[in-house]
């Protein structure tokens, strides 16, 4: 690191240092930067989670920046669970699954998720981030197309370059552009579509009868990931394919999903045809070469989609919250984009004004973060303000009123 000390003249763009010092320094400069103006609000360590609050150096907010859309990260039967699996089993496996790492709890969470998913088998992985770049990269080869949204998830973009198959990107939710990309494919070559379900930072919902009509038509697979539509998307939060009534039908030939979001644990899951997963259990190398879940998570998050089933109140409870929330900001002149879900923009335009946003939010006790440029395009920077089924439409308003007047204090909404 000797080579930082050289950097002194760093911002005149002609970094005569070692680049990768380079860039460590212009990172640490800008956060160096964001804490003197008190505007940095990532990494704050919560003391305590309690439903929909979450308390932060000793002051407690109103919670609108979590996952937890379903509410379920205190709930009883799966907190029992993850405590009988930690007595039963500890807290680790010493393990890959296909060595030592497989225990009675990963085989029955993995039953469960192929039936809750409706599919013949499943397996799970430690991560969603992982789940989607090991299963990409283990599925194609550098003869095959991978065509993907231009706004999924980083993880998929990741597992995309990973698999050093071509990278070819549509237009974000846009069918002509999709079916113009499976047009120019080669024709032998094999070809992969891969989609969100529900976008990570706007919130929109897939086309979905609509790829899979071109799927079908361009002989292509096609993989969704429904990190956040599992307990959110369909009457009863069985995801896309309730959504839009294609249960029956289905044509997602692989379906992922985590177990972060809606699931209280730590995760990502495939479900699919029997001989899919054996596959991928044989080939993908974040399988194979990292450790298991830990058991109390594999507990927790079998017996979650139990609780999804059992309590389908939660599910429409969050639908009615998600049309509040999303009707009561528009009403306030609010942009959010063409959000249908819990995860609801609040565009702000520059990154300036989505911090200042978020701090005088954040002041106010309500918890919400901002996202900036380069996560998403330049000139929507915004708030990413997640509502769930934990808050009452009475903390819903208030947060709106927060929202409110810091648009108008910062120029988002006239004064
Ligand atoms: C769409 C999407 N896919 C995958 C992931 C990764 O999931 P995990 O946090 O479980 O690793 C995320 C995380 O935010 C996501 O939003």
């Amino acid at each position: 690191m000797a080579s930082l000390k050289n950097g002194q003249n760093l911002g005149n763009g002609s970094p005569s240092m070692n680049p990768i010092a380079w860039r460590i320094e212009r990172m640490n400069e800008r956060v160096r930067s964001a804490k003197e103006q008190d505007l940095y609000l990532y990494l704050q360590a919560a003391d305590e989670v309690d439903g929909a609050y979450v308390t932060i150096n000793g002051r407690r907010m109103l919670q609108f920046a979590s996952y937890a859309y379903l509410d379920l990260l205190g709930h009883p039967k799966i907190r029992a669970a993850a405590q009988a699996a930690l007595e039963e089993f500890g807290p680790g496996t010493h393990g890959v699954r296909v060595l030592a790492g497989t225990t009675r709890l990963h085989v029955e969470l993995e039953e469960r998720v192929a039936k809750f998913k409706n599919a013949e088998a499943a397996m799970v992985l430690s991560s969603g981030y992982v789940t989607n770049l090991g299963t990409i990269a283990g599925l194609l080869g550098r003869n095959d197309v991978v065509i993907s949204d231009k706004l999924n998830h980083a993880s998929i973009v990741d597992g995309c370059l990973l698999s050093r198959s071509k990278f070819v990107r549509f237009e974000h939710n846009d069918m002509e552009s999709l079916e113009k990309k499976l047009a120019e494919a080669p024709k032998q070559s094999g070809k992969l579509v891969v989609v969100d379900a529900v976008f990570s930072m706007d919130g929109d919902i897939i086309n979905l009868p609509e790829v899979i009509r071109l799927c079908r038509k361009y002989d292509a697979m096609l993989m969704v990931d429904e990190a956040h539509s599992i307990g959110v998307l369909g009457e009863t939060g069985h995801g896309i394919l309730e959504h839009f009534g294609l249960e029956q039908e289905d044509g997602i030939d692989i379906k992922m999903g985590t177990l972060s979001k809606t699931i209280p644990a730590v995760g990502g899951y495939i479900a699919g045809r029997a001989d899919l997963i054996t596959y991928l259990k044989h080939s993908v190398r974040a399988f194979i070469f990292s450790a298991a879940l830990p058991p109390p998570a594999a507990a927790a998050a079998k017996v979650s989609f139990d609780v999804i089933e059992e309590e389908p109140e939660r599910v429409k409870k969050l639908q009615g919250n998600v049309n509040y929330f999303i009707k009561g900001l528009q009403e306030r002149g609010f942009n959010t984009l063409n959000s249908e879900t819990p995860i609801v923009p609040i565009i702000a335009g520059d990154d300036e004004r989505a911090w200042m946003m978020a701090k005088l939010s954040q002041d106010q006790n309500i918890f919400v973060l901002p996202v900036v440029s380069p996560a998403v395009p330049p000139n929507t920077s915004r708030l990413r303000a997640n509502v769930t089924v934990g808050h009452t439409l009475a903390e819903i308003e208030h947060a709106m009123d927060v929202f409110e007047n810091a648009g108008k204090a910062v120029g988002v909404l006239p004064a």
